[in-house]
């Protein structure tokens, strides 16, 4: 199957977001990537529970919400989703990883373990029967237009084949961080599925969403 893509909303230009969602569907686009912050986790503030909300009203597109906060288990009934959206939660953000991933899928939705770039990947392996997809950062989560960490791309590699030799080859691994042209080329060769999309791809000044969409595409084939 040809990767995924998931544009991050917040690099969307909000004064143009209806038309941007009109553009992302007739791209059928897979996800929207909305990533929230709390200050705390990482140092930024971005989207929250009534912009996600809005999207759900105003779009069909399943989300793919990206928590960045702390205790998420604590604060998912916060958050709108159910059937066909993602949730990600970070394992550096709770002691409870397992109990949020269980919690997200009895609401419907299909959970998403998410790893910052220096969590190595053996944390994972008592998780695997409570997630559906592995996010890897390729970049410290916070903030757009940050430089790819290089050796992250090993480590898609290490975490494909981490999860094919335990029996979990359907868990399916989306980058997050950097994924320009060239690089989602490597981290598709690599082993990635799905790809947010922010500054450095289907965001890109100079040219349409459009364009760089049908670029992106041709790189995750
Ligand atoms: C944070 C975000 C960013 C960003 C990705 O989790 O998801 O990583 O928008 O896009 P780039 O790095 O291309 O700006
Ligand atoms: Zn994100």
């Amino acid at each position: 199957m040809n990767g995924k893509i998931a544009p991050s909303v917040m690099c969307v230009d909000f004064m143009n977001l209806p038309a941007t969602l009109d553009a992302f569907q007739k791209l059928s686009i897979e996800y929207l990537h909305v990533d929230i912050m709390d200050g705390c986790f990482v140092p930024n503030y971005t989207l929250g529970p009534d912009f996600c909300r809005a999207l759900k009203d105003a779009t069909p597109i399943p989300l793919d919400i990206h928590l960045m906060i702390t205790e998420p288990e604590r604060k998912l009934d916060w958050f709108p989703f159910g059937q066909g959206d993602y949730v990600s939660i970070h394992y550096e953000a709770t002691a409870h990883p397992i109990r949020a991933l269980q919690a997200i899928r009895r609401r419907g939705g299909k959970s998403m373990l998410a790893l910052n770039p220096a969590t190595p990947i053996q944390v994972l392996e008592t998780a695997l029967d409570d997630m559906d997809a592995l996010l890897l950062m390729t970049v410290n989560p916070g903030y757009a237009g940050q430089a790819l960490i290089p050796r992250t791309l090993d480590k898609i590699r290490a975490a494909r084949k981490f999860l094919d030799e335990r029996g979990a080859s359907h868990i399916e691994i989306e980058v997050d961080g950097n994924v320009s042209f060239e690089n989602a080329v490597k981290m598709r060769a690599a082993g990635a599925d799905i790809f947010v999309a922010g500054s450095s791809s289907v965001f890109k000044k100079g040219a349409s969403l459009e364009h760089n969409t049908a670029l992106l595409r041709q790189a995750i084939l």
